[in-house]
């Protein structure tokens, strides 16, 4: 029977070759060509792996791993691929990828502050200085700042922060981590609670308001209009606001950069900015791949083509007026996945929020960091910063500016093919290019091949897409997200496969 607790030298080297192996082919050499596993390896897979209950002996190390490598991997997709185009996936960078090994090897712990022990708190804050200077937001950020699991986790956290401090800031004894929700909404005279004023927002917004027990149904969403519905209507958010205290309601106002469907961004941030301040609301920005277009000014060399990136840097503008901001890690910046970006203006509220009290054995020796436990959901959590500092050092400003310039202008080269070549059978839902960031809408002519048109792409097993819906007819949307992708034509990460599998699917028949 095998020893469950060790490996022999030489096997884990073995193993680790093995891994090595996969990991060159898999970057550099030989990429995989079938995003999606065929359907009889899905089923080989499946029906290699029974959900028999766990055994009684040690299965060890070597057998495990070989089983991991020969029997499972095999029926997992490709999400790492440039052509993988669903969700916002992003990537894992090699240099993000290695670190993140580390931090499994070191099995590191951010909860308390121990700068007389080691240097890992610091670097988390080193690595939110960088990701400061990365976006253009003031470094003045850093101390109401912190790595969340994801955009989900980051909304949670902002939206609990602009609850907290819709009642506190009257009053500090009316504070809803005190004293709980109903007891400060009663002692604030608000008895109809908190809304979020929202336009066509993430669904994690609705999950965020649910979880902290404002309600998903308590959303009001704004469109400005039909056709730009990531845009809010300011009179009607200025007339709701104006009467809060006659409506008994507080509210959190939740911008746009980046709308899930479009990649659109919401215009005029410092307007809203003026907005909640004037009425005393919290402003919230979801940001979650919105964020990196403040990276793509940053250097003067060569347009590739495109004569304004001031333009669409200013997508973002205003941004840093927000009282928190959500983006993501694991989307466009390209570090594994488990990485979420929270920013805030108040460290006061968020410490507030997120206080771990009363825990003697997580007493922290360090006054100029507070302890990572004390701003976050979790206690104990993965050494998140790593792999981003690791990226953002190996990129730097420029190689972050380069990867955002090329995400764009890959979706923009997938959306001229779509509009210039293939317009026979699609039609982009935006066609004005020079607007697009890297999500590329569109939907075939054609009814009954638009039913299925997602699904028809992806069973090609050549790129994977997102199905959706826009305008009350279903669509579909084309994310480039992945440091892979490039301006090419033909290869790897180039954009003739996608032309090639809208043509192939084009010559769809359902009879
Ligand atoms: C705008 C926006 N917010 C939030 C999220 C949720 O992100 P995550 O999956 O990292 O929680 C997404 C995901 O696509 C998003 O696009």
């Amino acid at each position: 029977m095998p020893n469950p607790f060790s490996v022999s030298e030489a096997q884990f080297s073995d193993l680790l070759t093995q891994i090595h192996d996969i990991i060159t082919k898999y970057y550099i050499s030989n990429p995989p060509k079938e995003i999606r596993p065929s359907k009889d390896v899905l089923q080989t897979t499946i029906q290699a792996e029974p959900p028999t209950a766990l055994q009684k002996e040690p299965l060890g190390t070597y057998a495990t791993i070989q089983n991991l490598l020969n029997d499972l991997l095999p029926g997992i997709f490709v999400q790492s691929s440039p052509h993988f185009y669903g969700f916002v996936t992003g990537g894992a960078l090699p240099p993000a990828l290695l670190a993140d090994f580390l931090v499994t090897m070191l099995d590191l712990d951010v909860m308390v502050h121990l700068p007389k022990d080691s240097i890992h708190t610091t670097i988390e804050r080193h690595t939110i200085y960088l990701l400061c200077d990365l976006f253009q937001l003031p470094r003045s950020f850093a101390p109401g700042s912190t790595i969340t699991t994801g955009a989900t986790g980051s909304n949670i956290v902002g939206l609990a922060c602009g609850r907290e401090w819709l009642f506190s800031r009257d009053d500090p004894s009316y504070s809803i981590a005190k004293i709980g929700y109903l007891q400060a909404a009663i002692k604030s005279g608000v008895h109809n609670g908190i809304k979020i004023i929202v336009s066509k927002p993430h669904s994690s917004i609705a999950k965020a308001a649910s979880i902290l027990g404002l309600g998903s149904e308590n959303l009001i969403n704004l469109p400005a209009s039909e056709a730009e519905p990531w845009n809010m209507d300011f009179e009607r958010l200025e007339s709701l606001l104006a009467k809060q205290q006659e409506d008994k309601v507080r509210y959190i106002v939740v911008g746009q950069l980046g709308e899930v469907n479009t990649g659109r961004f919401m215009s005029n941030v410092p307007h809203l900015r003026e907005l909640c301040t004037k009425y005393g609301a919290w402003l919230h920005v979801d940001a979650a791949f919105g964020l990196p277009v403040r990276c793509v000014n940053v250097y003067d060399e060569g347009t590739e083509g495109l004569a304004d990136w001031n333009r669409i840097y200013n997508w973002c503008s205003g941004v840093e007026l927000a009282d928190s901001i959500t983006s993501d890690g694991h989307k466009l910046v390209n570090v594994p996945y488990d990485a979420g970006l929270f920013f805030s203006r108040h460290p006061d509220v968020l410490q507030r929020v997120f206080e771990n009290p009363g825990a003697a054995y997580l007493a922290t020796s360090g006054v100029d960091i507070v302890a990572p436990c004390n701003v976050n959901i979790e206690n104990s959590r993965r050494f998140r910063a790593l792999p981003i500092y690791a990226a953002l050092k190996a990129l730097g400003k420029s190689g972050y500016s380069a990867l955002i310039r090329r995400l764009i202008l890959h979706a923009r080269m997938i959306a001229r093919i779509i509009k210039d070549e293939l317009y026979q059978y699609y039609e982009l839902i935006f066609p004005n290019i020079d607007d697009l960031f890297m999500v590329v809408l569109f939907r075939a002519k054609d009814d009954t091949l638009n039913e299925v048109l997602a699904e028809q792409i992806n069973a090609t097993g050549k790129i994977w897409v997102s199905g959706t819906s826009w305008g009350g007819s279903k669509a579909v949307r084309i994310a480039a997200a992945n440091w892979r992708v490039n301006l090419e034509e033909d290869g790897f990460g180039g954009v003739a496969i996608v032309r090639d599998v809208l043509k192939k699917v084009a010559s769809f028949n359902s009879s």
